[in-house]
């Protein structure tokens, strides 16, 4: 536990009125706070140090920042570019100083320096969240809360995220209240600081602006494997799985190794911990997703479950006899199945959007399916299959104007191209961590928050309910209200620091050099005698599929296995669309930001030898 002490308090005192109206961040106030904390000379209070801010260090004012509207999610929130970070003060006598090394952070926040600070207890922080800004707020034991400015100010950005201050309240509405505002304390009951327990294992630097593939590769531990009695690892199966980085590997380590606990329920600090770093990765989801709101998240188990979901919430509520839904021939069998379930159910009809030689759907035929029947399009934004990208905006516009929901399936998305779910203004987005360099187990499902409010829950169970007796049940809101039991707590943390490591490389830099790489791909793979690929829309992501003349696909595919180069060979879940190209299987190469041309030269020299054994 932190209390807020006599210099916070005279800091807070000192300041002209500035800080915002309970409840607002206020940015500027707590600018000028740091900055204050950053000029204090040996022994001065802040109280001293703040009038004479100006003259002392002019380049330390920073320019005032205009109060931020409050937003469901936490907006970037400006620090001084270029801190004398240092803390004058000395440390408690009997525990020595430690550095902090300066974690140089994304989205233009960059922090600069380091600075001593007491070694004593463990910190709380003030840091920025890897691009989302500066976001909790602490201190050391024995030290007040501006003395945790300075030692957040050179923090890592990777340090997990800590509670503080009351349910419902952002971590700077939290420090600002205690320095600034009469209001409960962590003495009156709910309102706790969390000290974090050790920092979290810095992340390696990404290879950004330039995309540097082996600096990227080097992120990838299970690339220097050596597979197929000891040939390199060539891992071309990322649409079934992708692999994962050093960073998620670490984030679920020091979660088991220093949060875990159950999530909502207790009022001890490994469930404020968890909680906190729970609820932190789906301000996550909801950043990369574009999202509104962390409440229009729900994590579930993968993109099948948030569709099964859907189907056996919103459809079979909104869903009736002779309504209509809308797929297409490139889905995965996780968006036709819950369908097809619900339409038998329902007496509901299922219709299917038909795709062109290439293998992209003809928004011709879409346009002429929809009708005042159609209650809802349920379609793939990447094909898992070919590959093919679907042009989502149009069919979520034409579905609209239909009068029909529209959900877009992102699994082959997300970890591609970026996503804007209000931009897009589809009515639900699902996805799987694991597809987007996340852990196995857990999802996304995101649904416009009026959807959500008006959908009843799918499962019961604990924490999914307000109150429970024997006559009767009230529910939480979403997403809560759609979790039910004990959730995959540690994967979505875990996914949430995938999600940051492709955003500090960049969903661009990642769609570039993919694209690159594909169309080197799909050239090479034309030079095999005997070789059909299956897609050719222009607009493709990762995945080029082929059939070789003369074997079948799980020879291909055991051949290249024999090389140490892993591909699927199948039906990829997705029979309707290879039956479209008169296929049962096909061999399916697919593509991520750490494969290289190399490997796709190795993976042609393999088939091109095939072909010359070819069976007459
Ligand atoms: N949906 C995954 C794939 O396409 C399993 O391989």
């Amino acid at each position: 536990m932190n209390t807020p002490t006599p210099t916070s308090e005279a800091a807070a005192a000192a300041l002209p009125g500035s800080l915002a109206p309970p409840g607002l961040p206020d940015v500027a106030g707590l600018t000028q706070l740091a900055n204050a904390f950053f000029a204090m000379l040996p022994g001065e209070t802040m109280a001293a140090a703040l009038p004479g801010l100006a003259q002392r260090a002019p380049s330390l004012t920073a320019a005032p920042v205009a109060a931020q509207p409050p937003a469901s999610l936490p907006g970037p929130v400006p620090l001084p570019t270029s801190l004398p970070v240092g803390h004058p003060a000395p440390p408690p006598a009997a525990v020595p100083p430690v550095t902090v090394p300066v974690a140089a952070t994304g989205a233009g926040v960059p922090l600069v320096g380091s600075a001593p600070v007491a070694a004593s207890a463990a910190p709380f922080y003030f840091l920025d969240e890897a691009g989302a800004g500066p976001r909790a707020a602490g201190g050391r034991d024995g030290l007040d809360d501006l003395d945790g400015l300075a030692a957040a100010a050179s923090a890592p950005a990777v340090l997990p995220a800590q509670s503080f201050g009351l349910p419902g309240e952002s971590e700077l509405q939290a420090l600002l209240r205690s320095l600034t505002a009469p209001g409960p304390t962590h003495a009156d009951g709910p309102y706790y600081f969390v000290d974090a327990p050790a920092p979290v294992p810095a992340v390696a630097p990404l290879a950004a602006p330039a995309f540097d593939v082996q600096a990227v590769r080097r992120d990838f531990p299970i690339l220097a494997e050596r597979v197929a009695n000891g040939r390199p690892l060539v891992w071309f199966d990322n649409a079934a799985t992708t692999q994962k980085p050093q960073a998620v590997i670490d984030r679920l380590a020091y979660f088991y190794a220093h949060e875990n606990s159950n999530i909502h329920r207790a009022a001890h600090e490994l469930a404020a911990r968890a909680t906190e770093a729970y609820e932190q990765a789906r301000r996550t989801v909801a950043g990369f997703l574009g999202a509104g709101s962390p409440d229009e998240i729900v994590f579930v188990r993968g993109a099948t479950e948030a569709i099964n979901l859907v189907a056996q919430s919103w459809g079979r509520q909104e869903i009736g006899e002779g309504d209509e839904i809308i797929v297409s021939l490139l889905e995965h069998h996780a968006n036709i199945v819950p369908w097809q379930r619900l339409a038998a159910e329902k007496g509901a009809k299922l219709r299917v959007i038909p795709v062109d030689d290439d293998g992209q759907i003809r928004l011709d035929e879409y346009a002429r399916l929809l009708n005042a029947r159609t209650k809802l399009v349920a379609v793939t934004q990447v094909s898992n299959a070919l590959g093919t990208i679907v042009p989502v905006a149009d069919v979520v516009r034409l579905g609209h104007a239909a009068g029909a929901r529209v959900l877009i399936d992102g699994a082959q998305a997300v970890s591609h191209l970026r996503v804007d779910v209000q931009a897009l203004d589809t009515d639900f987005y699902v996805f799987s961590g694991h597809k987007i360099f996340g852990p196995t187990g857990i999802g996304v499902l995101y649904g416009k928050p009026e959807l959500l409010a008006a959908m009843p829950p799918w499962q019961g169970g604990g924490n999914m309910i307000a109150d429970v007796s024997f006559e009767q049940i009230r529910y939480q809101d979403a997403p809560a209200r759609f979790e039910a039991g004990t959730g995959n707590i540690a994967d979505a943390v875990g996914l949430g620091a995938a999600l940051d490591y492709v955003q500090r490389l960049g969903l661009e830099h990642i769609a570039q050099y993919e694209h690159e790489l594909l169309v080197y791909a799909s050239a090479g793979l034309r030079t095999v005698p005997g070789l059909r690929l299956i897609g050719t829309a222009p607009d493709k992501a990762s995945v080029v599929s082929f059939v070789l003349a003369g074997y079948r696909s799980d020879e291909v595919g055991t051949a290249l296995n024999r090389e140490g180069i892993a591909v699927r060979s199948g039906h990829h879940c997705a029979q309707p669309i290879l039956r479209r190209f008169g296929l049962e299987t096909s061999v399916r190469p697919s593509l991520a930001f750490y494969n290289t041309r190399e490997e796709v030269d190795r993976m042609i020299r393999v088939l091109q030898q095939l072909a010359r054994e070819r069976r007459v």
